[in-house]
């Protein structure tokens, strides 16, 4: 086995409010999960997935991603960086020799993106997928603008990020806590991680409205 994905799914999701974390909502008539795993797999070059969720929640994942090629569900910690370390630490016996990591909550992952992560790991470290910021920026403090930040060259990082693997489980074995992604891990210790184009299809699912609005714009596509 040469590749494996990381489910990542032990969010609670509480910027979006309600009961349900974000990842297991229906989209469509199926949970937001599915179909984030079905996008990992579309490519043709993951040969694994690794679910990462709550310890109440590993039955219902199992469940979610029967039919494809899924380990069990393991359980995750309190923060992201944790719970990619739980499901880094969980893969370590099959030795993939790259791995990607991907936000279960980002279920419109565009068919080729996978493909272009792992092709340009061939020439780096660590690969992911990025959008240059459009908008201008502002820091601000109670409300009142401070100062303008420059733009040039800033991007938004997405997922699935992508990784050899025995180097990002050897970092998150000995990282600080505070990462809010896996390329930081890279960047702090000096590694080269290159950006592929992302897509504002890409997005996460983060705030109330942000499903119903993704819904009604790819129904057009379904009819
Ligand atoms: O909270 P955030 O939006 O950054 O979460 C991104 C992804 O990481 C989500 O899919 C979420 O389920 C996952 N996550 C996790 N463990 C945490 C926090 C977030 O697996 N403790």
């Amino acid at each position: 086995m040469r590749v494996a994905a990381l489910l990542m799914a032990a969010g609670r999701g509480e910027r979006l409010g309600g009961a349900e974390p974000k990842q297991f909502l229906p989209l469509l008539g199926r949970p937001v999960l599915r179909h984030a795993a079905e996008a990992l797999l579309r490519d043709g070059c993951v040969d694994l997935l690794q679910p990462v969720c709550a310890e109440a929640e590993r039955g219902r994942v199992d469940a979610m991603l029967q039919g494809l090629p899924a380990r069990p569900a393991v359980t995750g910690g309190a923060t992201r960086q944790a719970s990619v370390h739980a499901g880094l630490e969980a893969l370590a016996g099959d030795a993939p020799e790259l791995v990607l990591v991907h936000d279960a909550a980002r279920p419109f992952l565009p068919p080729g993106m996978v493909d272009a992560v792992v092709a340009t790991l061939s020439e780096a470290e660590g690969a992911i997928p990025a959008q240059p910021v459009a908008d201008t920026l502002k820091q601000a403090e109670e409300g009142t603008i401070l100062r303008t930040v420059q733009r040039d060259g800033l991007f938004r990082a997405q997922t699935p990020q992508g990784f050899r693997f025995p180097l990002l489980l050897a970092l998150h074995r000995q990282a600080a806590p505070g990462a809010t992604d896996d390329a930081a891990l890279l960047e702090a210790a000096g590694h080269a991680v290159r950006l592929v184009p992302g897509s504002e299809a890409n997005v996460k699912i983060t705030l109330p409205g942000d499903l119903e609005r993704m819904e009604a714009s790819m129904l057009p596509q379904m009819l």
